[in-house]
């Protein structure tokens, strides 16, 4: 039987170099190992090695059309993968990293094709997380890592979440505590005449205006009918919970009467904002999240897990604001509610 792999406590303000030398030998040998980004954890691995690019595909389950993101130390190391690294992907760089924003530039020669599902280009990220920094200087290679969850599954953002969903699976993880943004960076491509958004995040439309005013956001119904490779995180179903998560746009009392109609007759979870939920209603297992978009995705997907532990049939989740903060977060209720074929 395969044991569960290390799991290595660092400080995640001060992260211990030492203890990070371990994981930093295992990268550079082609092994794979999971660690914290201000957004989710990610699966890491060397991502100039094709074997190692191979073994972050079966250990996810994810098809090798999807292509990954390659977290980088410097943007001197970015410049070194991409073929053109043009003003705006500059621009962008000096103005949001590190932080949870993807750039795709036109990927150079040395980026292997596994790496970028055999597309031109390549995504970078220099992550803001004190541990992922860290252990980018110390293993001293790019690291290709996408979250640390089997595909289609709700991304990690604790340790715990990543050994539930990939075991046995990952050489070792490295739990530096929580995540702080909650969900997946936003990725923004300059390999076009004007730069395109095409998944929102917590860096917002208008923030990524205020340094290039000509950036569109792209209509994901759009990219999957027409180059259902071009932005894989765009597929339909992903980030979603083992139990069906509907999602209801009513007011409170509304809300609740939904939930005593369904409730007697079915496994029954609850995603509220806000205030917490009306008497009667105690036996219902209940996450309260907060009517505020940064602590909102924070906790989102810790709450779907939380959920998912209850073997639950449903989750009923309470329709959060719609006005544009609230975007990327509306961008993973609804993929993570779309019913499977
Ligand atoms: O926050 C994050 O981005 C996390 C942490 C670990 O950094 N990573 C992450 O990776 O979410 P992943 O593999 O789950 O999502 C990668 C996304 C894909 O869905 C795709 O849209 C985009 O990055 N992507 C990667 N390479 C691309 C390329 N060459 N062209 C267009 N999109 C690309
Ligand atoms: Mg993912």
């Amino acid at each position: 039987m395969e044991r569960t792999p290390p799991v290595i406590f660092v400080d995640p303000v001060q992260p211990e170099l030492d203890r990070l030398e371990q994981a930093a030998d295992l990268l550079r040998r082609g092994r794979l190992v999971a660690f914290p980004t201000e957004t989710v954890y990610g699966l890491g691995a060397h991502a100039l090695d094709r074997a190692a690019v191979r073994r972050i595909f079966e250990a996810k389950g994810r098809p090798a059309t999807n292509p990954l993101i390659v977290h980088i130390a410097t943007i001197a190391e970015a410049r070194r993968l991409a073929r053109v690294w043009s003003p705006a992907a500059e621009a962008l760089a000096t103005h949001f990293w590190p932080g949870p924003l993807t750039i795709v530039v036109p990927g150079a020669d040395i980026v292997p094709a596994e790496v970028s599902a055999g597309l031109d280009t390549v995504a970078l990220r220099l992550p803001g997380h004190p541990v992922a920094r860290a252990l980018l200087r110390t293993a001293g290679i790019p690291l290709a890592a996408p979250s640390a969850n089997r595909y289609t599954e709700v991304s990690p953002t604790t340790a715990d979440h990543v050994l539930k969903s990939l075991g046995t699976r990952v050489d070792m993880i490295i739990d530096g505590g929580p995540t702080n943004v909650g969900i997946e960076s936003t990725v923004i491509s300059v390999t076009q005449d004007y730069p395109v958004i095409l998944r929102p995040g917590m860096i917002g439309e208008e923030e990524l205006r205020a340094i290039l005013p000509e950036v569109v956001a792209f209509d994901g119904a759009t990219v999957m009918e027409s180059t259902p490779r071009h932005s894989p995180g765009l597929a339909p179903r992903h980030y979603a919970p083992r139990a069906k998560l509907v999602l209801v746009k009513a007011s409170r009392p509304e809300f609740e009467a939904r939930i005593r109609e369904r409730c007697p007759k079915e496994r029954m979870g609850i995603i509220a904002i806000g205030n917490e939920l009306g008497a009667g209603l105690e036996d219902v297992p209940v996450v309260l999240l907060a009517n505020e978009p940064e602590a909102y995705a924070r906790h989102l997907y810790g709450a779907l897990h939380e959920l998912d532990g209850y073997d639950l049939e449903t989750i009923l989740l309470e329709a959060p604001p719609e006005d544009d903060p609230w975007r990327a977060i509306w961008d993973r209720l609804r993929r993570a509610s779309t019913p499977q074929q």
